[in-house]
């Protein structure tokens, strides 16, 4: 799959957001190495904290299903001008799991930037921090 082709999957998870407190859907398609995919949207909650951004929606989806350590790329789009970037609890969270990860941050044109986590997250905390 192309990069492009990860962004559009990414986008058809827009409709499935519940954003009825920010108005503002966020998709997510995060792949593994064998090539499964996992997508993601922003739910939202009426206790605002309690919201899960897509990113996370795609990872928890992922490891839940039995994934953890063969993630190669994840889309992150949303309706915005600027590249949708991920928040600082989504790339916290992406690099316990895959701090090689890289990164496709698309605008509402369908344009992306691609990037690595590193570069989004510099010096991130994760398990190896831990030895
Ligand atoms: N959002 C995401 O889904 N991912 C991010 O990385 C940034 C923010 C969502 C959370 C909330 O539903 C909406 O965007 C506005 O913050």
């Amino acid at each position: 799959m192309t990069d492009q082709e990860l962004v559009e999957l990414a986008f058809t998870m827009l409709e499935r957001s519940y954003v009825p407190y920010s108005h503002f859907p966020v998709g997510a398609a995060l792949e593994c190495a064998d090539g499964t995919i996992f997508t993601g949207c922003n739910v939202e909650n009426s206790a605002y904290g309690s919201t899960i951004c897509a990113e996370r929606t795609a990872l928890v989806k992922a490891v839940s299903e039995g994934h953890r350590d063969d993630f190669t790329r994840i889309a992150v789009v949303g309706n915005s001008t600027d590249p949708c970037w991920p928040c600082g609890a989504c790339r916290q969270m992406l690099y316990e799991f895959a701090p090689d990860l890289t990164v496709l941050v698309a605008r509402k044109d369908h344009s992306f930037v691609k990037l690595s986590l590193k570069e989004l997250l510099p010096h991130g905390f994760g398990p190896k921090s831990m030895d």
